[in-house]
């Protein structure tokens, strides 16, 4: 464990209090915290608990994206929601931090802890009670969905370790984790309803997915952050199965009845569009609710009221809702002296949305000096953005670069935005700013730079420190000509950068990175027969020039945050080897990745008529090339290193004593479901040699592929149930031990509604990637 700074206290900005492990939340500490929230909502009228369940119900607070109002006469001050997943949105220095794809490629179940404690003491230190993150949801079924970037990948198992944890990370400051987006929301296009010019409702999306497929994939992450404690989990815009996804009764009561989740269901911002039937389906908080009387239509608060008076919503129901949203404030000790909310928070926001010239016209938001709450999390950010990245080609030891005299520096993706320190402008340009670079994605997950280390400061500072020349050029049309008129002479090494940009809002346009790229990187690998692509994306890109002779390494760092350059000079010198592996597949073209988005924009259509069938069920990703045969550019899991990495020996199976088929309801539940789902029934042992000359670490990944003949069809040829980041000295062998879980055996039976561990033989194969030729594999039957 890497050191992490736990902070429980009052202050602003939260003192290293050493290292600290992470603490799953209990069934009693959450039996303990339903008993004062009961207590609390005892006390409390009617309006009042209109007032708990509604957002800013009478008295919006502007510093947050959503508030719950105080009631003084309890020393209740309220609660502020602010959108994370990757930082304090909407606020002044703050860090941004590394985007959750960027996480996922880290591999690094530390790294992943740790940067959710330093998002949790920004949030604490800026006074937001709720961090919205982290985010599984889109899982990433479309390679350019809108989001992607913000969520852990398309792969349940590596996404669930991470949503783990991450709300671990969050809570251990006392924020709550509220995890999203709650469920199938997989693309932006018509995530939610809309209103023509005539007032015709169009209903948003439905995503018609098969209970399968929802808990072997979609929910599986979920029920991981529910089971470390996640306070809140927040419903999406989208329809699933033909009902909103908060007032989905079926999906919603998943949550509730089958995963014994204790926390609250909040709506996605406007996601709400009706008040009994939300309510009574099973959301408890509808936002942002009452913000101003500029804010659209709201469902709750006062119609709340009278569905409550007449019987629509019974007192039981509401009393049930306001205890929800108040037992996470009462895990986390939230009431003993949680910082006051930084003013400046809303008046940041505003002066962007409206500019300083209208300012003065709104009064109560004075330019108040912001709280800063960096602390030194840039050291984690440059540390996590560094493990994260990706080698995916090194042709003759290109990398790490020498102390070359003549470097080149090549594309518009390396410079300081030229539209400032935070964009959000995305939805008239979709393809972002043309100059700067990118190390976060757009809309309401984006974060406004306090602190940018750009790749051109990092590379010029690096370069500079050797007495070496630099010679750059930015414009992507005058590379892309192929003349490179200034450039002499040719350097030894060209940096190209490449970039794509992401937002919430709507799908990437393209599949390939923009700006030209695929001109940019031939025109330069025409004069320059050692060029390295730096590629910063938002997940899924086609790499068409990936076997161009002169292209000798690519490196991917998806959106690392704030440190971006220094991040990358550390892994191109070699200060930090490369250890990133990929948590998605790179196809070789758009075609080969799976279900494109579903658009139906070319004609007019019925208000019920945007449905998506998740046809392809359980098959996205790496199990959809597994499942079709087709050949990737780079795999899932895939990840180059300095050092040289191979497994000895035999893998070593151990099951723990005799197993049943199905999980033994005696147990009972917990957070997260069924206990004996969470107990271990296997581990799985191998040996793992570094037979190179430098030291690095090493990614073992453990595949189980499941009986064909006893599972239903559809079943994937292999799922990933099992990974370690570990740190081998060159020479030295180590051991990894993966543990599995009997929900990591088994499978969600329709017919009988539970996890069943198929009778059979498992295969357990013990790799460096999903298409290992040199894995490791051992097959054994476990009933
Ligand atoms: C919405 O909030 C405003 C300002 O706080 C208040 O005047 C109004 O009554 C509220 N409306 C509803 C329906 O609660
Ligand atoms: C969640 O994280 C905790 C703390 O690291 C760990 O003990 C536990 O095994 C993890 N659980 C899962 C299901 O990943
Ligand atoms: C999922 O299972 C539940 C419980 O058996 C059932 O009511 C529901 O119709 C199923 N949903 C789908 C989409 O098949
Ligand atoms: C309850 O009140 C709501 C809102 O006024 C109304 O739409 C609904 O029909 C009423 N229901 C009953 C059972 O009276
Ligand atoms: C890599 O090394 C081999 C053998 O030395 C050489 O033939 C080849 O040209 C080199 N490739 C590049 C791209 O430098
Ligand atoms: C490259 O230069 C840096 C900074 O001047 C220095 O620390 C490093 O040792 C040099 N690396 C090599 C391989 O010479
Ligand atoms: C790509 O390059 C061509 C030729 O230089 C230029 O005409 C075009 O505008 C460029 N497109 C973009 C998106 O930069
Ligand atoms: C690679 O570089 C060599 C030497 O500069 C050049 O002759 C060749 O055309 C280049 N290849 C490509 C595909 O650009
Ligand atoms: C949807 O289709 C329209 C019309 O062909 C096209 O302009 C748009 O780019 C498409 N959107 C997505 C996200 O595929
Ligand atoms: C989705 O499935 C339904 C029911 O089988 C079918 O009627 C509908 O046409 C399908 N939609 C699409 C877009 O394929």
């Amino acid at each position: 464990m890497r050191i992490s700074h736990v902070c429980l206290a009052a202050a602003a900005v939260c003192a290293a209090k050493g290292a600290s492990s992470p603490k799953l939340t209990s069934a009693s500490d959450w039996a303990e915290a339903a008993q004062r929230a009961e207590e609390f909502v005892s006390q409390l009228t009617v309006d009042e608990k209109i007032g708990i369940v509604s957002g800013g119900y009478r008295q919006p607070s502007p510093a947050c994206v959503g508030s719950i109002g105080g009631i003084p006469r309890l020393d209740f001050e309220g609660i502020c929601f602010s959108d994370g997943p990757a930082g304090c949105s909407r606020s002044d220095l703050v860090s941004v931090f590394a985007s959750g794809i960027t996480v996922a490629a880290s591999w690094d179940v530390d790294l992943m802890f740790n940067r959710g404690v330093a998002l949790g003491e920004e949030f604490r230190g800026k006074g937001a009670h709720v961090h919205l993150g982290p985010s599984s949801g889109p899982i990433g079924r479309h390679a350019t969905g809108g989001r992607n970037w913000e969520s852990f990948g398309p792969d349940p198992y590596l996404a669930g370790v991470a949503m783990n944890a991450s709300v671990l990370g969050i809570q251990s400051t006392g924020v709550q984790a509220c995890s999203k987006h709650y469920i199938g929301n997989e693309q932006e296009l018509q995530r939610t309803s809309t209103v023509s010019h005539d007032g015709t409702v169009t209903e948003a999306i439905s995503s018609n997915i098969d209970n399968r497929t929802l808990h072997e994939l979609y929910v599986w992450p979920f029920a991981n952050a529910i089971y470390a404690g996640t306070a809140g989990i927040m419903c999406s815009y989208n329809r699933v199965n033909g009902l909103y996804a908060c007032e989905n009764s079926a999906t919603l009561s998943i949550l509730k009845e089958e995963l014994d989740f204790r926390g609250y269901v909040v709506s996605d911002w406007y996601a709400t569009h009706g008040t009994a039937s939300f309510a009574n389906a099973g959301l408890d908080i509808e936002m942002p609710g009452n913000t101003s009387a500029a804010a659209g239509p709201h469902y709750f608060g006062d119609a709340l009221l009278r569905m409550v008076q007449n019987g629509t919503v019974t007192p039981d129901r509401l009393t049930d809702m306001a205890e929800r949203v108040l037992r996470p404030y009462f895990l986390l000790n939230q009431d003993e002296g949680f910082p006051t909310l930084d003013p400046s928070s809303g008046a940041v926001f505003l002066a962007y949305q409206l500019g300083h010239k209208a300012q003065p016209h709104l009064g109560g938001y004075p330019m108040l000096p912001a709280r800063n709450v960096r602390g030194n999390h840039k050291e984690l950010i440059r540390e996590l953005g560094a493990a994260a990245t990706v080698l995916l080609k090194n042709v003759n030891n290109t990398l790490p670069l020498k102390n070359s005299s003549e470097v080149g520096m090549f594309g518009n993706a390396i410079s300081y935005p030229t539209v400032g320190s935070t964009f959000r402008d995305a939805d008239k340009y979709p393809e972002g700013y043309e100059y700067g670079t990118v190390d976060i994605g757009g809309g309401s997950g984006t974060v406004r730079h306090t602190h940018l280390v750009t790749p051109l400061q990092a590379v010029q500072r690096h370069v500079e420190s050797y007495g070496g020349r630099l010679q750059v050029v930015m414009d992507n049309d005058d590379i892309a000509d192929g003349r490179l008129r200034t450039i002499y002479p040719v350097p030894d090494v060209c940096l190209v950068f490449l970039k794509s940009y992401a937002s919430e809002g709507f799908d990437r346009p393209n599949i390939e990175l923009s700006w030209n790229s695929t001109a940019v990187v031939e025109s330069t690998a025409a004069i320059c027969p050692n060029t390295v692509v730096i590629i910063h994306s938002p997940g899924v890109v086609t790499l068409p020039w990936a076997d161009n002779e002169n292209v000798t390494a690519i490196l991917s760092a998806h959106y690392p945050g704030e440190e971006i350059g220094n991040s990358i000079v550390d892994v191109l010198w070699g200060v930090t080897p490369p250890s990133g592996h990929l948590p998605y597949t790179i196809p070789k073209t758009l075609e080969d990745y799976g279900p494109p988005i579903f658009n139906l924009t070319t004609r007019s259509v019925s208000a019920d008529e945007w449905q998506t069938n998740f046809t392809e069920g359980l098959m996205i990703d790496y199990r959809h090339f597994d499942a079709n045969d087709i050949e990737p550019q780079y795999e899932f899991g895939f990840g180059l290193t300095y050092a040289k990495f191979k497994l000895e020996g035999e893998v070593d199976l151990q099951v723990r004593g005799t197993l049943s088929k199905t999980a033994e309801k005696s147990k009972g539940t917990a957070p997260g479901g069924l206990k004996d789902l969470w107990t271990e029934v296997l581990t799985v042992d191998a040996q793992v040699k570094n037979s190179g000359e430098v030291d690095g670490h090493a990614v073992p990944q453990l595949y189980v592929a499941f009986p064909q003949n006893t599972t239903p069809a559809q079943t994937p040829a292999q799922v990933l149930r099992g990974f370690h980041k570990i740190f081998i000295k060159a020479g030295e062998t180590s051991t990894v031990r993966f543990s599995l879980l009997r929900r990591d055996v088994s499978f969600w039976d329709e017919k009988s509604d539970q996890w069943v561990i198929p009778e059979g033989g498992f295969t357990f194969k013990v790799g460096f990637s999903s298409r290992d030729k040199a894995a490791l594999q051992t097959t054994a039957s476990l009933l």
